[in-house]
């Protein structure tokens, strides 16, 4: 008798290559609406599905975890960053966890560049004043922004991402500074001219753009804290593609009310979806650009992240190690 195919549920659309894939190699449940599925439904899926391909959007948490019925073997998380469940809870309860790692960095440090560029050199604003009709025509002295050449880039998290962002920033001619849980090996460093600050208090006083890259764990969250905000002398700009609960966004919101740094662009927020109405007033006042968590929104990026859900639910249900299984000396 053939064996019986696992039962995947996959919370949200993905890409039609990666769904029909799955159809094919799994007994795949999909999510035709794209709506976000509710509590209720999670949990039905953790009591009766094999593997869960969870998102962003889908908190798996302690309590959900807890209502896993003994099928439930595998989470194959649809992104990178794996703060959307709690992986302690899944391990204690034999649950493998992986996640997609890679193939979303370089799109990612796209769009970092993208945000960095865009808040030095008033992009959004400049973009709107013609369909607004307030472009007064050429002006030597009308909509200037800062030149980013020569300026100190100071990378919170030198992983894959904060790497991928350094090499662009180089070469636009910015001066690498990173701080990181460890310092990265010599050649890195050595390639990227990079000056590694062991204290980010100090890196903060003393660059003209942060960049945040580390992850978001109980242990970076509010990594910048009201306290350390404030070592950001008033130029500068803030940048966070990476996890908005890395940042104490009300104190960023406060500092840039009070002109104490010169913005900030931001991919993603603390309460994501919510984002605070006043990071609203500051964008209608031209002082932040804000996106709606486009850092990987490549079709290119979402169907190697696909292929990667595909690869380890595959190679983890032919009884092998899957590539990126997620282990408690990540968290
Ligand atoms: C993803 C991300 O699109 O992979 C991540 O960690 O932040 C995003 O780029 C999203 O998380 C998918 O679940």
């Amino acid at each position: 008798m053939p064996k019986k195919k696992p039962l995947v549920v996959v919370s949200r659309r993905l890409p039609e290559v990666i769904e029909t894939r799955m159809c094919e190699l799994f007994d795949t449940r999909l999510n035709e609406s794209d709506k976000p599925l509710t509590h209720d439904e999670l949990v039905e899926a953790m009591r009766t599905a094999d593997v869960l391909v969870p998102t962003i959007t889908d908190r798996i948490d302690s309590h959900l975890i807890a209502q896993a019925g003994e099928q439930m073997k595998l989470i194959a998380n649809f992104g990178n960053g794996v703060d959307n469940i709690d992986v302690a809870s899944a391990l204690d309860r034999s649950i493998t966890v992986t996640n997609t790692p890679g193939v979303l960095t370089e799109d990612t440090a796209d769009m970092t560049m993208a945000l960095i560029l865009s808040v030095s050199r008033r992009l959004v604003e400049g973009a709107s004043a013609i369909p607004d009709g307030s472009w007064p025509g050429w002006s030597p002295t009308w909509m200037l922004g800062h030149r980013i050449t020569g300026k100190r880039l100071g990378i919170v998290g030198m992983g894959r991402i904060g790497q991928a962002l350094a090499r662009r920033a180089k070469s636009f001619g910015l001066s690498i500074h990173y701080h990181n849980r460890r310092r990265v090996a010599a050649e890195v460093e050595e390639q990227l001219e990079a000056t590694y600050w062991e204290s980010l208090d100090q890196m903060l006083a003393r660059v003209d753009i942060v960049s945040i890259h580390c992850p978001h764990t109980p242990a970076t969250y509010h990594l910048l804290s009201a306290r350390r905000l404030s070592h950001l002398r008033p130029h500068t700009i803030l940048v966070n593609t990476a996890r908005g609960e890395i940042v104490d966004e009300n104190a960023l919101v406060r500092m840039l009310e009070a002109d104490e740094m010169a913005g900030a662009g931001l991919d993603v927020f603390e309460h994501e979806p919510a984002v605070s109405p006043k990071l609203l007033k500051l964008a209608k006042a031209g002082k932040v650009t804000l996106l709606p968590h486009m850092g990987s929104a490549t079709i290119e990026g979402r169907i190697d992240m696909g292929e990667k859900v595909i690869i380890n639910i595959k190679t983890f249900m032919d009884g092998h190690r899957p590539p990126d299984r997620v282990l408690p000396s990540m968290l």
